[in-house]
């Protein structure tokens, strides 16, 4: 027989992983306060971030080791790029096309609504699927899935430096070059400097602070509901679609104060879309130098409707569109741009390679 002070260390011994991984949970137990279970989805998405955390040791970029790793085999950094989608991937052909010849330099991760019911696109996306779970229009279920998309890209691979998050309407409006360096200008530095406070890369990520309903939207939980974590005064609104840093990536993945206030559901009659107004709130308070303030993403906000921006059909589509999407009011390119309904993928298709990838 085994004596029991064996068992009881053996036992603790066990547990001490557990206690790691979810001792946050169990000292803070945010969903049980607010009077419901605790969240399924907590338990196991906590246990993502915190290895997504530790992969990356620190919570700086990466570790020194890794960095020295992978100096000596002289890799180039990648841009994860992550499909955060509830429909079929429509532009897959023309993402496809887009990657074509660069495998070296991306990776690619989906999150699919499970609760709904998609074609699989083969070629570079076969199987690229995370573990996705249900996602809601203007929920804090979105935050949540763009977390898991970054979480499962950083532990991936540690050559990820930037993370794009797109959806099922985006296409691009470069070519995967122009993209590569506009983002990483000089590849062969880019790694060494990713990690450093002092780095020259920065996040893509619109920060706005001035818009007419941010009132509204900040006391849609309720009058005090965000403080004091978060004062009025620093509430931001911006893009969902954004291009992170492998830092702010980190970032992101790691926090837990805001995201207690921001998964609280609102309660007033308009909707509120959290994911416009988490993302932005967080790197604005945390590294708001380390952030361009605009989204890379285009989108037309001109008479959008129920919350929705313009969807572009068959006949918008020309090269002058292609065009006029990339142009901004400052010296940055657009590159990408949404939404666009399914049937423009033929006539984007046909002017891939003279139009959209030309540059
Ligand atoms: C995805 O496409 C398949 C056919 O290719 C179709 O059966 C299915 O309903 C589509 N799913 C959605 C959510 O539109
Ligand atoms: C933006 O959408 C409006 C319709 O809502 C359209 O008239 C306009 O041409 C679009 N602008 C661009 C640059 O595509
Ligand atoms: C540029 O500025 C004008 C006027 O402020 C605005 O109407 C237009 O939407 C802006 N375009 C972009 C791409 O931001």
């Amino acid at each position: 027989m085994f004596s029991s002070p064996i068992i009881v260390c053996f036992t603790l011994f066990l547990s001490l992983p557990i206690v790691y991984f979810f001792a946050p949970e169990i000292l803070f137990p945010d969903n049980l306060r607010f009077g419901s279970t605790i969240a399924d989805d907590d338990l196991d998405d906590l246990a993502l971030f915190h290895r997504a955390v530790a992969s990356v040791g620190g919570g700086a970029g990466h570790s020194i080791s890794t960095v020295s790793r992978l100096a000596t085999k002289n890799p180039k950094p990648k841009i994860a790029f992550l499909f955060l989608t509830n429909s079929n991937l429509t532009f897959a052909p023309l993402w496809e096309k887009f990657f074509h010849g660069n495998q070296k330099l991306f990776n690619i991760y989906i999150h699919s609504d499970p609760s709904v019911s998609i074609t699989a696109p083969g070629g570079v996306f076969s199987h690229r699927f995370i573990r996705s779970k249900s996602t809601q229009r203007a929920s804090p279920t979105l935050i949540s899935a763009a977390r898991r998309l970054l979480a499962t890209a950083l532990i991936d691979d540690p050559l990820n430096q930037y993370f794009a998050l797109v959806s099922q309407h985006c296409i691009p409006l470069h070519s995967f070059r122009f993209v590569y360096r506009y983002l990483f200008k000089d590849s062969v530095t880019a790694l060494a400097n990713f990690g450093s406070e002092k780095s020259q890369y920065r996040s893509f990520i619109e920060i706005l602070s001035e818009e007419p309903n941010l009132f509204d939207r900040y006391v849609a939980r309720g009058e005090t509901a965000m403080l004091p974590e978060v004062p009025f005064e620093q509430f931001r609104v911006g893009s969902q679609f954004f291009i992170l840093t492998r830092r702010h990536a980190v970032v992101v993945v790691k926090e837990r104060k805001l995201w207690r206030k921001f998964k609280l559901p609102c309660v007033s009659e308009e909707p509120c879309y959290p994911e416009e107004h988490y993302f932005p709130t967080l790197l604005s308070m945390e590294d708001p130098d380390g952030c361009s303030h605009f989204t890379l993403t285009r989108v037309n906000w001109t008479a959008c409707w129920d919350g929705h921006p313009h969807l572009y059909t068959l006949p918008e589509v020309s090269p002058e569109l292609v065009y006029q999407l990339r142009k901004s009011n400052s010296s940055y390119s657009h590159l990408f741009a949404r939404k666009f309904s399914p049937e423009t993928l033929t006539p984007l298709i046909d002017m891939a390679d003279d139009v959209i990838f030309r540059d």
